[in-house]
């Protein structure tokens, strides 16, 4: 079964900032949980290239727009590897097959009939690229967003007809599922019922953009194409992406995970740009919440971002991608605190789970140093074996309906239990009776087999984290799916376990460093 993620395509304005490595660890921890329940999935990211706060940024550094981009891009590239993102593809709005891409989907709208031209005046935050609604007495109005002044415009542009899709999007916006979480499904449902007006799809005196078959003045306006990387990213064959092949393609998406500033352009512009030019609208739209600091969003714009690189320096990749998956609700704002960072990553993933491991093997090798003497380990009864199937199902209604959270404190509750498991047993004192060999090997299998479960489960959350766990138990990870590798009994006794060495080191709080 096909499934087909995708992150925002970012802006190239300034170098990724936590914020966007937020998305798209999100992004990354759902694929990667999907292609564990054997899915086919396409995860796509990439950036948003054109248009004009782009184009001024360059102008800014003095640099010709493509060059900025090619830098900028870099980074992004670079942050994404480092963040052991597992994408499929990266789409650059600047790519010719993109290019190529948004004449043909053009063509199939003005086939509808849904492009005029018009006049378009009012107020425009280049930092959003889009124009915002202002109080009438208000003559020198900010976008609430960027904190800057927004510039009047009064211009011809060409206008796409929203307004005819207004059934349509009321009827997809009312299915159960299809935005979420439902807070924001509220607020998309409010702003259709006022009535959808047109909007403009093209900008005069713009360079940086893709240029208007039979109207030369006119560049594409940004989001216009933008939205349209998720359809040229789908597409198979990207040296001459055909709109044609579409049903070939892993399209419609399955979800577009997006931060709450933008979901009306994808849950409302984006499908009736796509029932318009014929093409599937997508099954569903996640709107997650901001990362702030000191309670103001964290932006390029704003200035207040912290470097992702310098976070990850300081604390590692599992330690990042843990604290923003399983401290932050998925959905709502949250605030990033360098204090709860480090306690919650030495609290969850050192002393928890790294040391429950730890201990167990270097009990298991002083102990049963050949092999764990147990002949049909998935026979051995042990109150391990039915939490950890609570804990399983847990996990998976959580991580379905995308509840990071949740699906964390599952595998932490399941690590909790075997360390009091650990403690209630005390193996340590039982084995000093010969004739209770038997029963302390199966409680340490039992707790071991616990570690793979967990090893397991960790993988969309901290990928590097759980390899490392299971190479301490000799498993080969490469081909294991939650279908092979979540029963109960499958950690083979007879594995020769590796020398216990910490798979997390504790990291010190230091606020110098980032
Ligand atoms: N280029 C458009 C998206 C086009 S998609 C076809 C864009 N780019 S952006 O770089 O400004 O933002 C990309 C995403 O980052 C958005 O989903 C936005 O919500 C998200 N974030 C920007 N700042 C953020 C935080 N401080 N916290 C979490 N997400 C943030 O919009």
């Amino acid at each position: 079964m096909k499934y087909t993620i995708t992150t925002p395509l970012y802006y190239v304005n300034d170098k990724p900032h936590l914020g966007s490595s937020y998305t798209t660890i999100a992004c990354d921890a759902l694929a990667r949980f999907q292609r564990l329940n054997g899915k086919s999935v396409l995860f796509l990211t990439g950036v948003d290239e054109h248009g004009q706060k782009i184009e001024r940024t360059a102008d800014g550094k003095k640099l010709d727009p493509q060059i900025h981009c090619d830098q900028i891009t870099e980074k992004y590239m670079y942050l994404w590897d480092k963040l052991n993102i597992s994408y499929d593809r990266f789409v650059r709005t600047t790519s010719p097959e993109h290019v190529s891409l948004v004449h043909q989907f053009y063509s199939k709208v003005l086939d509808s009939n849904d492009v005029y031209m018009g006049r378009q005046s009012g107020w425009y935050c280049v930092g959003c690229e889009e124009y915002k609604e202002v109080d009438s007495n208000d003559n020198n109005p900010i976008c609430s967003t960027h904190k800057k002044e927004l510039e009047w415009r009064d211009e011809e542009n060409l206008f796409f007809k929203l307004s005819k899709y207004q059934e349509q999007i009321e009827q997809l916006i009312q299915i159960d599922g299809f935005i979420s979480p439902k807070s924001r499904r509220n607020e998309i449902i409010n702003f259709v019922s006022k009535g959808l007006r047109d909007f403009s799809i093209s900008r005069v005196n713009l360079k940086w953009g893709i240029n208007v078959p039979g109207n030369k003045d006119h560049t594409f306006y940004v989001w216009f194409d933008a939205l349209l990387g998720y359809v040229s990213g789908s597409l198979f064959d990207q040296k001459s992406p055909e709109l044609t092949d579409i049903s070939l393609a892993n399209w419609p998406a399955s979800m577009h995970v997006i931060g709450k500033d933008i979901l009306r352009f994808h849950a409302v512009y984006w499908p009736a740009m796509l029932i318009s030019a014929g093409l599937s609208t997508p099954l569903s739209v996640f709107g997650h919440g901001f990362l702030t600091r000191e309670g103001q969003k964290m932006g390029k714009s704003l200035g207040n971002v912290l470097d992702p690189i310098k976070l990850l320096e300081y604390g590692g990749i599992d330690a990042m991608r843990w604290y923003l998956l399983r401290d932050i609700e998925f959905g709502e704002d949250g605030d990033f605190q360098l204090r709860r960072f480090v306690d919650i990553v030495n609290s969850d993933l050192s002393n928890t789970i790294g040391n429950l491991l730890n201990r167990t093997i270097t009990m298991s090798k002083k102990w049963f140093p050949d092999c764990i003497p147990i002949d049909n380990p998935s026979e051995i009864q042990s109150s391990l074996k039915e939490l950890s199937e609570v804990k399983i199902k847990d996990y998976m209604s959580s991580f379905n309906s995308s509840n990071f959270k949740s699906a964390a404190n599952s595998i932490i509750d399941f690590a909790n239990s075997a360390n009091l498991y650990l403690n209630d047993r005390a193996p340590w004192k039982l084995i000093k009776d010969i004739s209770k060999k038997e029963v302390v090997a199966q409680d340490i299998y039992s707790v071991l087999e616990s570690c793979r479960i967990i090893g397991v489960l960790l993988n969309p959350f901290v990928p590097d984290l759980s390899l490392r766990i299971l190479n301490q138990l000799n498993i080969e990870a490469i081909s294991i799916t939650f279908e092979n590798s979540l029963g109960w009994g499958l950690l083979n006794p007879k594995n020769e376990l590796e020398n216990p060495t910490p798979v997390m080191n504790k990291i010190e709080f230091n606020e110098s460093l980032i």
